[in-house]
């Protein structure tokens, strides 16, 4: 389990105690556990003497900061035009198959969480995913299915 108090503080260390140190220790915090919870929120909004509806509201706005729990990997589908017009569709049907849940979901061994994203800047290269931070372009069904197959493996 991580210790988000020492996180925080690591944080801290780095980006200071001032609001735009808000983000980057929401990130390390997301980095380390994948999601953000309420409790981790509150602890950053008294270490930043913010109050705790604004770390949330920055948090939620932000799609990459997960306030629910996710899997190990976050796959997210890029869904916006460029992608959807070469084929997002099927990829994310071949994911959802592959892993047994729908996008939105998480997998009951709670490896993988399946989601849909917004532009992913790679749309000269669709249909993309992200498996957590790494990119994967030029995507078929087929080539998706292996991708997780990889990490599976893992
Ligand atoms: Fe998919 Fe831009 S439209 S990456």
């Amino acid at each position: 389990m991580a210790d988000v108090q020492k996180i925080i503080g690591d944080a801290v260390k780095v980006h200071g105690t001032e609001r735009k140190a808000l983000m980057p220790i929401l990130q390390a915090i997301v980095q380390e556990k994948n999601y953000l919870s309420d409790e981790d929120m509150i602890s950053v909004a008294n270490v930043l003497d913010l109050s705790s509806a604004e770390v949330f509201g920055t948090a939620s706005f932000y799609t990459f900061l997960d306030t629910e729990e996710r899997g190990e990997y976050v796959v997210r589908v890029c869904k916006t035009i460029s992608c959807h017009m070469a084929g997002k569709d099927e990829v994310i049907n071949a994911l959802e198959k592959n892993l047994k849940i729908k996008a939105g979901e998480t997998t009951v061994d709670k490896k993988f969480t399946l989601l849909t994203a917004n532009c992913l800047g790679w749309c000269h290269k669709g249909p993309v995913m992200l498996v957590n931070d790494e990119v994967y372009p030029e995507l078929t069904p087929q080539k998706a299915v292996e991708i997780i197959q990889e990490h599976k493996n893992r």
